[in-house]
């Protein structure tokens, strides 16, 4: 089996227990309009990367072996207590959607996971509402992990610091699109925020809560590297991926006037980007047109840009793992780390 079959495979076995847990920790109850459209994304599914990627930092802190059975529920921490790393990998998973509901009542955007985004499917001030409950719902989740009061509190600030800066991130994507001229600088620290402190903090949070001091930092910096990359690639995937296959709109960035790398490249070469897709919406924008405004920017060399920034951030991250114990587990956070830019969703 190649080693990205092998990412799947673990992803895809990690991610039968996030579900789960999932839809326990957000039940149906009343007011069912609310819980009901903030379980919504939840059903969708959803790659469950970050999650996954907690539980994997974690196994290869206690030096697991990856093909056994092991009790995430009470994961042994470096000192004979235990925490259950189960439960933060779901908060990550809700933090995680929380921003998505959020994002696509930002973007204007339609479809996510496959499904009318939240805001479609009910209404604004019920997608608002059903993004706080998620939020709050990973806090709770946070605090009962069973982890020692310290690091327990650590691991919520760090949770905490992390939203916040998803929220300034986010307002600097609003930002930039406002803006005719971006430098790769620009973008790279918008997207830091976006996304890349998510996967810092699913890849560090196990280290804070099982006492593995030394780990903290460099598996935050692979995650943040990573995380960078994830976002680069996300970018492309837009242009590049059916709808169907990406489970929301293809083209949206463009559309949208996003700021993203690709984008950022192509006018530092002269091309009017904003003018590709100028009359579309994301209604009327065809697969055709996307192909002929992807054309351009092939042609501008942004996509090879883009692709080639990926695989520098994705080599940055691998790199921080060596302060770690070498094991299996380490192994497969490396093909992880590559499954992000080479992955066709
Ligand atoms: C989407 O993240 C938001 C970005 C940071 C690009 P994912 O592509 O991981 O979305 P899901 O969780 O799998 O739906
Ligand atoms: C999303 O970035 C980042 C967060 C949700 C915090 P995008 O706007 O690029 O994500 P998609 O493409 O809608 O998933
Ligand atoms: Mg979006
Ligand atoms: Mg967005
Ligand atoms: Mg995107």
């Amino acid at each position: 089996m190649s080693e990205l079959g092998g990412v799947e495979q673990a992803l895809d076995h990690r991610r039968g227990h996030i579900n789960d847990a999932l839809l326990a920790a957000v039940p149906v109850e009343k007011p069912e309009r609310l819980h009901g459209a903030a379980r919504h994304l939840l059903k969708a599914g959803g790659k469950r990367l970050r999650p996954a990627l907690l539980l994997m930092s974690a196994e290869s802190l206690a030096a697991v072996d990856p093909d056994s059975p092991v009790d995430y529920h009470r994961f042994p921490a470096a000192d004979g207590g235990s925490a259950d790393v189960l439960a933060a990998a779901t908060s990550v998973e809700l933090v995680q959607t929380f921003t998505l509901v959020h994002d696509d009542l930002i973007d204007d955007d339609d479809v996510r996971r496959g499904v009318p985004a939240v805001h479609r499917r009910y209404d604004d001030s019920t997608a608002i509402l059903a993004g706080d409950v998620l939020h709050a719902r990973a806090f709770e989740l946070l605090l009962g992990t069973g982890a020692s009061p310290e690091r327990s509190m650590r691991a919520l600030a760090r949770l905490a610091r992390t939203c916040a800066e998803i929220c300034e991130g986010q307002t600097a994507d609003i930002r930039l699109e406002e803006r005719s001229q971006v430098t790769v600088e620009e973008y790279i620290d918008m997207i830091d925020r976006k996304t890349g402190v998510l996967f810092a903090t699913s890849a560090s949070l196990p280290a804070i809560l099982l006492g593995h001091e030394d780990a903290v930092d460099p598996l935050a910096s692979y995650g943040r590297e990573i995380g960078r990359a994830f976002q680069i690639h996300d970018d492309l995937l837009d242009l590049t991926t059916p709808t169907e296959t990406l489970g929301k709109q293809r083209g949206s960035d463009l559309v949208e006037g996003k700021r993203t790398l690709v984008n950022v490249h192509a006018r530092q070469q002269g091309v009017d980007v904003d003018e590709l897709l100028a009359e579309e919406t994301a209604a009327s924008v065809t697969d055709a047109r996307i192909d002929d405004a992807v054309a351009v920017l092939e042609e501008a060399g942004s996509l090879e840009f883009a692709r080639e920034r990926a695989r520098e951030f994705v080599e940055r991250g691998k790199d921080h793992l060596d302060a770690l114990p070498q094991n299996q587990s380490r192994r497969l956070l490396t093909d992880t780390a590559d499954y992000l830019v080479e992955r066709d969703y």
